[in-house]
This record gives structure tokens, C-alpha cells and sequence, in this order.
């Protein structure tokens, strides 16, 4: 029998324990593949011991909890070959490097890091190890986003001259972010790069360039202190938290009913097998919502991004919205491809569940337009997830290698050094030059 692969786990989130560890365990979601054959789940790391005795007890599996500071004592006493990187953004890259030193392949989930300064830490550490840094960006696996990149690569388009991007994150979604540690600058770089990543990496890709210069506006419009949605009594103060929460809309359209007023706990029902607590990363008695003072990122943004090829991008990102997709167009030298994706993630509101597929809609510039309908398929962020771990855990499909859809730490660097140059220029009111940001 051959030797499993043995992979350790650096923080027991959800996306931790969705993505990674239950394929490891054999117990992947509906429709997606597992991997016990060929994997053995060695180490889990995390701040929370609690949490992961929970995951172990409700799996039925004895794997060892390690704290923040055993790092090293894991390592020795667990040989990881891999090591699986997905605490909150900020602990990435002090994972990274610490695996990548004790000589571990590293897959990490996006954002490869929080800002410019850990991605120069990252490649220093993959440069002087010689071991393989693999950034799970998975969004470029879902089958539009596929299709899209085929139909740049065909030249059917000609030279992409401009992308036009709007995100739009529904009001639970877009709001979840910012009860969580997301809102955190310093736990998640911000907004532009713990989310605006997936975007940014998806056109660095399609067009197969990087960005040079990147100019934006953006500010905290819906949530934080000031936010529009705080609810205010008739002389303008905001309530006492729990009649904060009663009367404020996205507590009342989503939570209400489901979770206490009074209670600090909520949550976006993400973790639908277990319902693991999380009292370290927030602690029962520790008040945390879309309008506390300490909220200091933004909230929606509007870019403009200039390209090597002399491509430009004017994207616009915005966090509380009534419908949760992307509009796209592309403009070639020789046609323009359009999309509008609708994926409501929203279980409360979900009005297209078949919403993951896709239509593309090809105009030539001098004739009638083609329609390239992309159908639904299993698995989560429309079906990207399921093909991603089949990549990660078994090989790269022949497909993903004439795509190059597997990004590696370069890739992750981009997608990093845009959102970071996003909230700089924003902040600043001057453009950022993004070779000088990742001090080339
Ligand atoms: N690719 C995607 O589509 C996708 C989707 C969701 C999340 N993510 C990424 O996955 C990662 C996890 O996000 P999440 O929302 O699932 O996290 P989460 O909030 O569910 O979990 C964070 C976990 O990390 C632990 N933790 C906190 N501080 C720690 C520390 N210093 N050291 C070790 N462990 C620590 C917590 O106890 C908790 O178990 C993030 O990087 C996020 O950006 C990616």
C-alpha cells in the first residue's frame, strides 16, 4: 500500500473544515470527491482548543490539537507533507513561512496575505525552500469563469482593451463581514483584499497581465458608527444593543427569529453539520456588530486599475446591495463579451437557485451576437470548490494546466498587492504604483 499524503490543517474555520478537512476525513459534501484513500488529516492548529475537541467529538476522529504557539512541536511530532493554510487572513502568512521553513508544501486560501510587506516574506521563504506555495483561488474554477478564459485565449475577442466589473454582495452577506473578524483591518487587510482578491485575481488572469497602477475611491457608507443602517432614536443616538438589533433592517430580514437580540451570538448558518462555538475568536461576552466604533474599513469602492498591456479596469465593489452577482463586460479589439451572474447566496431570499451556471453573451464588433450558455453544476461557488480539490489533492487536471488555473504565490501577490493598493489609493486620494507597493 502507498504511503498517505499527510496534511496538517492551520485553523479549524469554516472553510477549513469544509473545503479540506471532511474530503480528507471521507466525508465531503453531496456530489464532491473525497479523499481518504490517498490523505491522512495529521494536525489541526488553532487558537480555539474547545472548537476543535467539538470537531473531533461530532467526527468521531482522534487528531491532535496544537495551539498558535506549538507550531514547531507539530511539526516534529506530526511530519505534515502539506500544510493547509486557513486561519483568518492575518494568520496566513506566519503559517506560510513557518511551513515553508520547516519544509512543507504549503496550500494556503486567498488572500495569499493581508498586504505587500507578508507577500515579500512569503516568496522569501518559498525562494530559500525550494518547496511549492499553492493559493486556492478558487473562483477561477467555476465553469463561466473557465469559459471566459477560453474565449480571451481563442482571440475571438481580440486584445482586451477594458474590463468593466461590478461586484455587488448582498445585504446578509455583504453585512456578514462586518460582524466578523473581516471588518478588522488588521485581522483582514480590509475588504478590497480579503474579498476584492478573488475579483482582482480573476481579471489578472483572464488576461493573462498584471496591474501597474491603481486609483480609488471608497468609504464606509451602510455600517460602522455613522453607518445609513443604524437604526436612531427620534434625537438622532443610536439604541441600547439589543434594541439595536430589533429595529435594525439586516437583523430583522435575516436574523430575526433565529438568533437572541440580546445575545452577542449570530451568525450566517455556515456551518450546517456541526454548529462549532468560536469563544476565542469571539468570546460570549464581547459585543460585536455591523455599527461598532471600531470599524474602520469600507464598505464599497469604485476603482480604476491600469494594466501592462496598457488594459484598463474600472471596478466597482459594494457590500449591501439588494441582489448578490457580478455585471462584466470586456472589450476587445475585435468584439465584446457581457455578463450578468446572479447568485444570491442569500438562503432567506434565494429567488435562482440554478443561479451558479451563466450565459455569456459574445458581440462581434461587425455582426449579430452569439449566446454561450453555461449550465449549473454541483458543488460550492458554483461547482469551483469540488474542482479545486481535485486539483489540490490529487493532480492538476489537463485542463487546469493549459488554463493554468492552479495560482501559485505570484498570482497571489497580485490579487493581494491591487486590494492592498485599493485601500492606500482610497485612503491617500493619489494613485499606487503596484510595483513599488510589492518593492520591485
Ligand atoms: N475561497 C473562498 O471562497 C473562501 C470562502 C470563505 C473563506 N475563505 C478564507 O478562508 C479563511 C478562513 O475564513 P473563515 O471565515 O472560514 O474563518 P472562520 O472565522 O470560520 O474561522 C477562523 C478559525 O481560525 C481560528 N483562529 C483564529 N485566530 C487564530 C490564530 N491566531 N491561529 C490559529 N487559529 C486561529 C479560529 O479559532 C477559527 O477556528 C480566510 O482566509 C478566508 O479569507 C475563502
Amino acid at each position: 500500500m502507498t504511503k498517505k499524503h499527510r496534511y496538517a490543517i492551520c485553523g479549524l474555520s469554516l472553510r477549513g473544515i469544509y473545503q479540506y478537512a471532511l474530503p480528507l476525513l471521507g466525508r465531503n459534501r453531496a456530489g464532491g470527491p473525497n479523499f481518504d484513500d490517498r490523505a491522512e488529516l495529521v494536525a489541526i492548529l488553532d487558537l480555539d482548543r474547545g472548537r476543535v475537541a467539538e470537531f473531533c467529538r461530532q467526527t468521531g476522529r482522534t487528531i491532535p490539537w496544537y495551539a498558535p504557539g506549538a507550531f514547531r512541536k507539530m511539526v516534529r511530532e506530526t511530519r505534515p507533507d502539506t500544510l493547509i493554510v486557513t486561519g483568518p487572513d492575518q494568520t496566513h502568512c506566519r503559517h506560510i513561512v513557518a511551513g515553508l521553513d520547516a519544509g512543507c508544501d504549503v496550500i494556503t486560501e486567498k488572500p495569499m496575505v493581508i498586504d505587500c510587506r507578508q507577500v515579500r516574506q512569503v516568496q522569501a521563504a518559498e525562494a530559500r525552500n525550494g518547496r511549492r506555495l499553492r493559493v486556492a483561488h478558487n473562483y477561477r474554477y467555476a465553469p463561466l469563469h473557465r469559459r471566459l478564459k477560453r474565449l480571451i485565449q481563442s482571440g475571438r475577442l481580440g486584445r482586451v482593451v477594458s474590463v468593466e466589473f461590478t461586484y455587488n454582495l448582498d445585504t446578509w452577506h455583504g453585512s456578514s463581514y462586518f460582524y466578523r473578524w473581516n471588518s478588522e483591518r488588521a485581522m483582514s487587510g480590509g475588504l478590497s483584499i480579503s474579498k476584492g482578491c478573488h475579483h482582482f485575481d480573476l481579471v489578472n488572469w483572464w488576461l493573462g497581465d498584471v496591474p501597474e497602477e491603481v486609483f480609488a475611491f471608497g468609504g464606509l457608507n451602510y455600517f460602522g458608527r455613522d453607518g445609513a443602517l443604524r437604526p436612531r432614536d427620534a434625537r438622532g443616538r443610536p439604541f441600547p444593543p439589543a434594541e439595536e438589533k430589533r429595529r435594525c433592517p439586516v437583523f430583522r430580514k435575516h436574523y430575526a427569529g433565529k438568533f437572541d437580540p440580546a445575545s452577542n451570538v449570530i451568525g450566517t448558518g455556515w456551518d450546517e453539520l456541526f454548529s462549532l462555538p468560536y469563544d476565542r475568536q469571539y468570546p460570549p461576552g464581547e459585543r460585536r456588530y455591523l455599527y461598532d466604533d471600531g470599524i474602520a474599513i469600507e464598505d464599497s469602492y469604485s476603482v480604476a486599475v491600469r494594466y501592462r498591456s496598457g488594459a484598463t479596469m474600472s471596478y466597482s465593489c459594494n457590500f449591501c446591495t439588494p441582489w448578490e452577482g457580478y455585471i462584466l463586460g470586456l472589450n476587445g479589439t475585435k468584439g465584446r463579451l457581457e455578463v450578468v451572474h446572479r447568485s444570491d447566496p442569500d438562503p432567506t431570499g434565494k429567488t435562482n437557485p440554478a443561479s451558479d451556471g451563466g450565459l455569456i453573451t459574445f458581440y462581434p464588433l461587425f455582426g449579430g451576437k452569439q449566446l454561450i450558455e453555461i449550465p449549473a453544476v454541483a458543488g460550492g461557488h458554483g461547482g469551483a470548490d469540488f474542482a479545486i480539490q481535485r486539483d489540490l489533492f490529487v493532480r492538476e487536471s489537463a485542463e487546469s494546466r493549459q488554463l493554468q488555473l492552479l495560482a501559485d504565490s505570484e498570482a497571489g501577490a497580485y490579487a493581494v498587492a491591487t486590494g492592498e493598493a485599493v485601500w492606500r489609493s482610497a485612503t491617500s486620494r493619489r494613485p499606487v504604483n503596484i510595483a513599488r507597493l510589492l518593492g520591485r
